[in-house]
């Protein structure tokens, strides 16, 4: 069991929590880019989320984690105090910073919490980092003062213009690329992106014509994520590769963008399914038996109100 020391929302809307979990074997290992798995109870699915934070000293980890669906929006209702069933990780790769000296990180929405720590380090190491974050609108904008002070540059942006700068990450990111030029300061020997992949893809066709070294971290469904299931399996220089042991962190001018978007989208429309489905084993009462795998084990009804006891006593 796994107790929840610090839980906060991190904008008005609500959209994206911070959990400070009680991990201390997780927290003595995890570096930046690296995610952990977690379950809410023993018979949850298991859901990836990146390591946004550690403290080695306390033996914890903080994840940051936006309600997508059924199990994040359960986890959003865990108090601090609270357990959940289990942690694993820390897995995938840490993000390389080896022999960089002046990089931008992009993040889209809850791409910036992802991103978040991988700046803060790089700013840590002496790295020069531009952090463009970009939000749809001011109510999920996250992590102001932290990104500040995670960077030498800061460009928050939203779509609609309700904070900071109105406009897309693509844009701010071709705007310092130019100013480097014009200026003649030097170029970013790296970008990091993390976010949609649909930005991700825009944001690598930014980048080429540069020539610049560009990396995004991919969030592929993942079920075991420790490369045995096959499931995050994503298309990188014509090879086949399984983002959670070869990535997370892949080369974007080598990625293959529209197989990822098409995959993306061959599960949501599982999901979708799943949730419209009755179980003919329970008939769509609580679940009394062990629920199935992937997206089927989604459908599975279980009142959030109910999962979780205070204190680290157990489920
Ligand atoms: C390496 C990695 C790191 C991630 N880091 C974060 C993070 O730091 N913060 C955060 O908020 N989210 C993160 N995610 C995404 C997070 O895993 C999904 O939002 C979560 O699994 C949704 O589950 P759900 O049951 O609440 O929603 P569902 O309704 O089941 O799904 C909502 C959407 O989430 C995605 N998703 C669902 N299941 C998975 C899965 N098993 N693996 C990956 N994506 C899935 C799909 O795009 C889906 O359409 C990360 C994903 C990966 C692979
Ligand atoms: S999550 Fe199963 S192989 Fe990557």
């Amino acid at each position: 069991m796994y107790k929840v020391v610090t839980k906060r929302f991190l904008n008005d809307a609500k959209t994206i929590c911070l959990f400070e979990i009680e991990a201390p074997l997780i927290a003595r290992h995890a570096q930046a880019g690296q995610f952990v798995v977690f379950r809410l109870d023993e018979k949850g699915e298991r859901v990836p989320v990146s390591v946004a934070g550690y403290d080695r000293e306390k033996g914890t980890v903080t994840v940051m984690v936006q309600a997508a669906g059924r199990t994040t929006k359960m986890l959003h209702t865990v108090e601090q105090g609270d357990v959940i069933s289990d942690i694993v990780g820390p897995l995938g790769k840490a993000t390389e910073m080896e022999g960089l000296k002046k990089v931008c990180v992009v993040g889209g929405g809850v791409g910036c919490a992802i991103a978040y720590p991988i700046a803060k380090e790089m700013h840590a190491k002496g790295i020069d980092v531009t952090f463009i974050a970009g939000f749809r609108s001011a109510d999920i904008v996250i992590l102001k003062d932290e990104l500040k002070a995670a960077s030498d540059k800061l460009i928050i942006a939203t779509d609609d213009g309700s904070y900071g700068e109105k406009g897309f990450t693509t844009v701010f990111l071709k705007n310092e690329i130019e100013a480097n030029i014009k200026e003649n300061k030097p170029q970013f020997d790296r970008v990091i992106a993390i976010g949609p992949d649909i930005m991700m893809k825009f944001l690598a066709d930014v980048t080429r014509p540069y020539g610049i070294s560009t990396i995004i971290s991919l969030d592929p469904i993942m079920v075991d994520g420790t490369g045995m299931c096959g499931c995050c399996r994503v298309i990188v220089g014509g090879e086949t590769k399984f983002a959670c042991v070869d990535g997370p962190d892949f080369d974007a001018h080598q990625v293959d963008f529209d197989s990822l978007i098409k995959r993306a989208a061959f599960y949501k429309d599982e999901q979708d399914e799943a949730a419209k489905h009755i179980c003919r084993i329970t008939g769509g009462k609580e679940s009394e038996h062990e629920p199935h795998q992937g997206s089927h084990a989604r459908a599975g009804s279980r009142d959030p109100r109910h999962q979780f006891r205070r204190g680290g006593s157990g489920l």
